[in-house]
């Protein structure tokens, strides 16, 4: 059965265990101790890893969180800049294959279209942990674990924001939503877990309009002001991240409106520059999605590379927190991305 990350959850395990297995087979040599680079007696381990791009701070976060954990774990990382193409992951990704890489791992742009070259991974044992972003896959092997946030859950978690920032109100609420990149499980998922609260429990709220920001600020701007432009009567924004509620705030005083007030703005992330708009008001609240993956990703990638992938969850999820805007400002001190 397939859930809603695109999991085979059933026989994971097994198939988790059979790729680990396989790969030690044909590479004997990666598990095999012959250096002692990272102090504790056995050879450095060497990770492929293919980040999306640079489309907003919570990436920014992202990648110096994986570099970082890279470091401190002794782990000798091989990065690049997908650019937020799919074609130059899976380049990237070909090009760790040929490079004899210990463990692959990325964050997929969009989900579909990489059985192909995970199955190229596969066939030369070296075997890939997802971060942050999940695939759909109908083969579970493809790939031992997905260490990142219910995507999901945060669109609930959005619309629950919601209703707290509409505390009060009555009558119809017409709402546009910023998406994130078009076919990514992020934007998928958010639309899915709000649309999802709205159905259940607000036949008031609809969404008037619906259109991709592509997760970076220009976009949220440029959409923002075409919303404006065909609907003079939004009531609130939900942006699946903060770059582009920043966007779309420029356009919102653009256009003579007050964000936060005129328009209420939920979005997703708690990257620095939010909680800034959010202590000014103008972003009434956000729902955090924890970009410091690298820790979790570093302990995953030295389980794997040990043989032990197969005790490693399907899913490791990260931690994270709502906050609303009179929360803001006691907050941003201590934000950490
Ligand atoms: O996949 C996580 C999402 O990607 C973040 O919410 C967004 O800001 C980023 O671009």
């Amino acid at each position: 059965m397939i859930d809603r990350r695109g999991f085979l959850t059933a026989g994971a395990a097994v198939s988790a265990a059979g790729i680990l297995a396989a790969c030690a087979k044909k590479n004997p040599a990666k598990s095999s101790s012959s250096s002692d680079k990272t102090g504790g007696g056995s050879k450095q381990i060497t990770l492929g890893f293919s980040q999306v791009g640079s489309e907003s701070g919570w990436r920014a976060a992202n990648t110096q969180s994986v570099k970082e954990a890279a470091k401190a774990a002794g782990i000798n990382l091989k990065f690049s800049d997908a650019q937020q193409k799919q074609e130059n992951q899976i380049s990237a990704i070909r090009s760790y294959i040929a490079q004899k890489v210990d463990v692959i791992s990325f964050s997929p742009v969009v989900v579909t279209g990489w059985d192909t070259v995970l199955k190229e991974a596969k066939a030369a044992g070296i075997p890939v942990i997802l971060t942050d972003r999940s695939v759909e896959t109908s083969d579970p092997s493809l790939y031992v674990t997905l260490v990142g946030s219910d995507f999901e859950i945060e669109g609930e978690r959005a619309a629950h924001m919601l209703e707290k920032v509409l505390a009060g109100h009555t009558g119809p609420v017409k709402i546009a939503q910023l998406e994130g990149t078009t076919g990514a499980a992020p934007a998928i998922e958010r639309a899915k877990g709000f649309a999802k609260i709205m159905k259940a429990s607000h036949p008031e709220w609809s969404i008037i309009a619906s259109q991709t920001g592509d997760f970076t600020r220009a976009g949220g701007k440029q959409v923002m002001a075409a919303f404006l432009q065909a609907h003079s009567d939004i009531d609130v924004l939900f942006s699946h991240n903060d770059d582009m509620a920043i966007g779309a705030i420029q356009s919102i005083q653009a256009a003579g409106k007050t964000p936060g007030k005129d328009i209420k703005i939920v979005s997703v992330d708690g990257v620095h520059d939010g909680f800034v708009a959010m202590s000014k008001g103008q972003i009434n609240g956000i729902v955090e999605c924890n970009p410091l993956l690298g820790p979790q990703l570093m302990d995953a990638v030295k389980t794997v590379h040990a043989g032990k992938g197969s005790t490693l969850p399907r899913w490791i999820k990260t931690q994270e927190t709502d906050y609303t805007a009179d929360q803001a400002a006691a907050a941003l001190p201590s934000r950490k991305y």
